[in-house]
């Protein structure tokens, strides 16, 4: 976790920042019985409007790339989201990228972007948990404090970052752990191994179907069948403690593996990981894959990326083991 320090000192020319919008809370409004709000709903040109301070840092242009709540987000608004910060990012007009975000998945579609978008140049996503009329609304300060940092050019060859309550959070290590609190994330442990931009997406077409299952005691294996039945290649157990799974769905687990669809062990714990030779089963034997410090969110998506380039299960693991 890092502290976002205070303003550079700006004679030299203002780095460009292109403004990408997506939505979430920091879009959002109240809802017009005034019970509750709507994500996603005021424009980015609306936002920026509401702090004429950003320009005394940089000179930001913008675009709406789409305005939903981020429990709408999926793979294709990944990819193609990532597509764009790629190209914005390619050439010698932007300095950086900011993308406005809502908060509930911001930690996929940062981790997701840090590890398909490349170059030094500073991606930076920033929310906020209260709607834009609220009247302590938390976007402005947010908005101010990523276009900040991003001028301060201490991002720079950083990993995708994620802005929030004044602090930033690399995208291997934020999990949002509060659903209310304005200070609603934290930073866990990460995958020191993996590198910003080592998946090239570029001739991906669609990405491999990954699920998750949530263990519980006595948990059903209905969704497991669902997920072998309808053909997908992967499946996250986010386990109860060390990845450990109700017996019925661990039999079934190990089928699906014997048959070729990817298991990645994981925990609904919030913090220790899955580690394969600590706990009480043998990910080598069992043809299955332990998540490391990665929370299941975040191993659907280093898996989905792993099998875009191989499907050998040893192959699949030094990624987890990174
Ligand atoms: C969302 O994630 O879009 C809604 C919640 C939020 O932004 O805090």
């Amino acid at each position: 976790m890092y502290l976002v320090c205070l303003p550079l000192c700006c004679s030299a020319a203002l780095p460009k920042i292109h403004i990408i919008a997506t939505g979430g809370t920091i879009a959002g409004r109240t809802a017009s019985d005034g019970k509750g709000y709507d994500a996603g709903q005021v424009g980015i040109d609306v936002l920026l409007d509401a702090v004429p301070r950003l320009k005394k840092y940089a000179e930001l242009d913008y675009e709406q790339f789409c305005n939903i709540g981020s429990q709408d987000m999926d793979e294709n608004v990944w990819m193609a989201l990532s597509r764009l910060v790629n190209e914005v990012l390619s050439g010698d007009v932007y300095d950086a990228v900011i993308i406005t975000h809502g908060t509930d998945t911001m930690e996929e579609t940062a981790f997701f972007l840090n590890l398909t978008v490349r170059g030094p140049k500073p991606v930076i996503l920033v929310g906020a948990m209260r709607p834009s009329d609220a009247p302590d609304a938390d976007g402005p300060a947010n908005l101010l404090a990523a276009v900040k940092a991003t001028a301060s050019r201490r991002c720079q060859g950083r990993e995708v970052l994620c802005c929030s309550a004044g602090k930033l959070y690399e995208a291997g290590r934020i999990f949002k752990y509060d659903s209310h609190a304005i200070e609603a994330f934290c930073s866990g442990n990460g995958l020191s191994g993996l590198r910003r931009g080592m998946f090239d997406i570029s001739s991906v077409g669609v990405l491999p179907k990954v699920g998750i299952i949530y263990g519980y005691a006595g948990c059903s294996t209905l969704p497991l069948r669902a997920f072998i039945d309808n053909g997908f290649d992967g499946v996250v157990l986010a386990g109860v403690g060390m990845g450990n799974f109700y017996g019925e769905v661990m039999d079934l687990a190990l089928k699906a593996a014997a048959g070729g669809m990817k298991i990645v062990r994981s925990t609904r714990v919030v913090s220790g990981g899955v580690f394969t030779p600590l706990g009480e089963v043998n990910d080598e034997q069992c043809g299955f894959i332990a998540a490391g410090p990665l929370n299941p969110q975040k191993a659907r998506i280093l898996l989905m990326l792993a099998l875009t380039r191989t499907d050998d299960t040893a192959a699949i693991r030094n990624y987890f083991a990174k």
